[in-house]
């Protein structure tokens, strides 16, 4: 395991955001290396408590020692029957730090890198989930794998990567990193555009295999509910595709960013935006954690 699990993005803007008081009972639905669960648990005093989500085993070396925490294993689509199991009906603040982790980059075994070329093609942040990035380069029809390319990668020769990949596959099937860098070595020039490349296809079989547009959207729409009145929902997101679909939910409580105006004409949404325009880290940020570079964050408060 890597020495330092993750470097929280935009720590302070997310959680002061969250509206904390004292009692808070507040959501962390990303725990990972726990550091915004830490900075949201020293706010919290008595009567408040943080509930914790991660679907990857891993992130349980890092649980703190703490009356007011509870983490639940668990996928974060999950999140209104785990509260309700645990007897909370309502809470003040959820927030969510989309995506993977650096441990997740960092580890050597799970194929979330490009960097290691002898690991197996796995991607998976729950370690039991039964899709890998190798089942859908094997499995996948030509025209689906277009598709994961294109749509949660931006990639504009998915058509042509898709169609090598299914030839590729008759003959030898898809078993490790460098089994899908040799396929790509002939799309990606060289240099930055190279791993800007590689980065966006790495990142299409991520969210495919994790199936994270759609337990994004579903931990959207149980978080709203989840939320008392007044209560906050910050959501940091790290590509184009979450931004959108974030900025539309807390627009307009739906996914199209469709206004829906009532019987009388007046436009009704759930939340009132608290920050108009989108946060991102400040240079220093970036520069202390370059990860963060594509961190963008959304607060929202529920009407
Ligand atoms: C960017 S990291 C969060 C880092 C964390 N905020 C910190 O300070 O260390 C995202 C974490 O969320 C987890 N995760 C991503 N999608 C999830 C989902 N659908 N359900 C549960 N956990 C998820 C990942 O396993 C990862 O540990």
């Amino acid at each position: 395991m890597a020495d330092v699990y993750h470097i929280p993005a935009l720590l302070h803007e997310s959680v002061d955001g969250m509206n904390i008081r004292t009692d808070s009972i507040c959501v962390d639905v990303t725990f990972g290396g726990g550091g915004h669960s830490k900075e949201i648990l020293s706010r919290l005093g008595k009567g408040g408590h943080l509930y914790a989500f991660d679907q990857d085993e891993d992130a349980i070396h890092n649980i703190p020692q703490d009356d007011k925490f509870t983490f639940i294993q668990s996928n974060f689509c999950y999140l209104k029957n785990f509260l309700k199991y645990h007897n909370v009906d309502q809470v003040d603040a959820i927030l969510a730090d989309l995506g993977v982790s650096s441990h997740h980059f960092d580890d050597q075994d799970r194929g979330f890198s490009f960097r290691f070329q002898d690991s197996e093609l796995d991607m998976r942040m729950n370690k039991s989930g039964n899709k890998t990035a190798s089942f859908i380069l094997n499995t996948y029809t030509e025209e689906k794998l277009a598709d994961v390319f294109y749509l949660y990668g931006e990639l504009k020769q998915s058509r042509r990567i898709a169609s090598v990949i299914v030839k590729t596959r008759k003959e030898t099937p898809y078993k490790t990193v460098r089994d899908l860098l040799t396929t790509l070595d002939s799309f990606v020039g060289r240099g930055e555009k190279e791993k800007k490349i590689l980065a966006q296809a790495f990142q299409a079989l991520r969210i495919e295999v994790n199936e994270e547009m759609d337990t994004l959207k579903e931990m959207l729409v149980q978080g709203l509910e989840m939320l008392k009145p007044g209560g906050r929902f910050a959501v940091i997101t790290y590509h184009s595709l979450e931004d959108r679909l974030v900025k539309n939910f807390f627009k307009t409580g739906n996914f199209e960013g469709k206004i829906e105006k009532d019987f009388f004409g007046n436009f009704e949404t759930p939340f009132k935006l608290v920050n108009n325009k989108v946060i991102v880290p400040t240079p220093e940020e970036e520069e202390r954690n370059p990860r963060s570079r594509s961190a963008k964050l959304r607060i929202a408060e529920k009407r």
